[in-house]
């Protein structure tokens, strides 16, 4: 089964959203698999960027992102990279499609409320990034009432 990472942004804990944000992925039906709270070094920050390195928003970002905490998640099903990018919206949020997250929350493309993994192949390695195997889970989904 397909598998994506999602971080939730240190302006998002700021705004006080994180629920919103695990919300909306949950009334999508989405699966959390793996789930925690990190503080990115400035090194991490650096290493998880490292492709945009050089660009004149790289270090912006770097401070940006090891400034405050993240959520880091593991999603898993169909699609899901696919699918976790188009809830996102495009990272410029003026660009952003009507009821995207960034379109919803996000101040300007830094500040844009969650990462969401660009391919399959970044998904792959962003999820070892994070997360070692025994920390992503396996369960069923089951039926309860109310
Ligand atoms: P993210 O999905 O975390 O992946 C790379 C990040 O770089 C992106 O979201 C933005 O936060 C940031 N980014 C990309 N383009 C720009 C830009 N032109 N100016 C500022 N930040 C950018």
């Amino acid at each position: 089964m397909e598998r994506t990472l999602v971080i939730i942004k240190p302006d998002a804990l700021s705004k006080k959203i994180v629920g919103k944000v695990i919300t909306t992925f949950e009334e999508e039906g989405f699966k959390i698999v793996a789930f925690k709270m990190v503080l990115l070094s400035r090194e991490k920050a650096e290493e998880f960027y490292a492709e945009h390195k050089g660009k004149e928003f790289y270090e912006p970002l770097v401070n940006f992102m090891s400034s405050n905490p993240c959520v880091v998640m593991v999603l898993e099903g169909e699609n899901i990279a696919q699918k976790v990018r188009d809830i996102a919206g495009n990272t410029d949020p003026q660009k952003a499609g009507e009821g995207t997250l960034r379109k919803l929350y996000a101040q300007d493309n830094r500040h844009n409320i969650v990462h969401a993994a660009d391919s399959l192949e970044s998904a792959e390695r962003e999820v070892k990034f994070f997360f070692s195997e025994n920390e992503i889970h396996h369960w069923e989904e089951r039926i309860y009432k109310k």
